[in-house]
């Protein structure tokens, strides 16, 4: 009794009203697809679980032991039962299949005017590329509500982050598999190092969805989320804009001192701030001030968390490629003046 009360409990607290990761609340015409599919597959399934389970229920009743029974009567194989169990599951592989292969096709296909972006899985965060807008970004994926979006998938490291060890010839392996979810959105699509996959998305209204890895992909899985952020057509535009534009230029002093110290503590070496540096390796930091979120979308973009972000990186996100670069507090107050005049 208590196991099954332990069992109840622990099922349960799975439940949770508007969840943001529910596969069961669509919010876009692909999720809506999948969605149509997942009920009546389940529903078939259900009824094969009932019946399967009533049946063994039923016979270990009906057959239990008694004192003083019998021997009961020995049989080997049954071919009409056995060409009965084989035939039924197969016929309903068979319906199912149907829809299933329909909607696999359906969701591969490219629609019309559809935005494109690449997106690149790192451990542990996403990089968008928007290539035809010249924009990258980083976890947060900005797009453009009641439009499809055609995503490329694919993952690799920067051999500049692990460039201390380049005569090891195993950190040439470029990448790991990673997997990605929006569950109020599309699918879930892996993201494998060599190839390219490719994923549509599509939100009905402006919001936020949030998204994860889910492919396991060492130290900081966990800690790999992402948001799509939906906006107005007029919206969306205005944020590509803002995104084209040349960082903003630090106005007060401590911000000035930021970027000279951007330079010196090494930063411009991983990251990109265009028209200012060029690494590759971590996220593009062009228009960070802009991201409501940071390090793998995990925390809030507030100087709090970027100063606890600053001081050990990996001490807030474990394994973490960003090492702790042991700045003072001097240092680290600049640099978050810095980032946070990067609109
Ligand atoms: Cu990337 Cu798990």
């Amino acid at each position: 009794m208590r196991a099954a009360l332990a069992g109840f409990l622990g099922a349960i607290s799975a439940c949770a009203q508007n969840a943001p990761l529910d596969t069961l609340a669509p919010a876009g015409p692909d999720a809506r697809k999948i969605l149509g599919l997942f009920t009546p597959v389940f529903a078939v399934a259900v009824l094969v679980f009932i019946v399967v389970q009533g049946l063994i229920v039923y016979a270990v009743f009906r057959f239990r032991h008694r004192d003083n029974d019998p021997m009961p009567v020995q049989t080997h194989g049954n071919t009409k039962l056995e060409i009965t169990w084989t035939l039924i599951p197969a016929l309903i592989l068979a319906v199912i299949s149907v829809p299933t292969v329909a909607t696999i096709f359906a969701l591969a296909k490219e629609k019309p005017d559809s935005v494109q972006v690449s997106v690149i899985g790192h451990q542990w965060w996403w990089e968008y590329q928007y290539t035809e807008e010249n924009v990258v970004t980083a976890n947060e994926l900005h797009i453009p509500a009641g439009r499809s979006v055609f995503l490329k998938l694919t993952s690799k490291e920067d051999l500049a982050v692990v460039k201390a060890d380049i005569d090891d010839p195993s950190v040439l392996s470029n990448g790991v598999i990673h997997s990605f979810w929006v569950p109020k959105l599309a699918g879930k699509q892996d993201v494998v190092p060599g190839r390219t996959n490719t994923m549509r998305i599509e939100a009905d209204e402006p919001g936020v969805y949030r998204g994860t890895c889910a492919e396991f992909c060492g130290l900081s899985h966990a800690n790999m989320r992402l948001r799509v952020i939906a906006h107005t057509p007029e919206d969306y535009e205005a944020w590509l804009d803002s995104q084209r534009a040349p960082p903003a230029e630090p106005s007060g002093g401590l911000a000035a001192a930021g970027k000279k110290e951007f330079q010196a503590a090494g930063c411009a070496g991983c990251h990109t701030i265009q028209g200012f540096s060029e690494g590759r390796a971590a996220p593009n930091l062009t228009h960070f001030a802009g991201r409501t979120t940071f390090a793998g979308s995990i925390f809030p973009n507030t100087p709090g968390r970027l100063e606890a972000w600053l001081r050990d990186p990996p001490g807030v996100k474990p394994g973490s490629r960003m090492p702790n670069l042991n700045l003072t507090q001097a240092q680290i107050d600049s640099l978050v003046a810095y980032l946070r005049s990067l609109k």
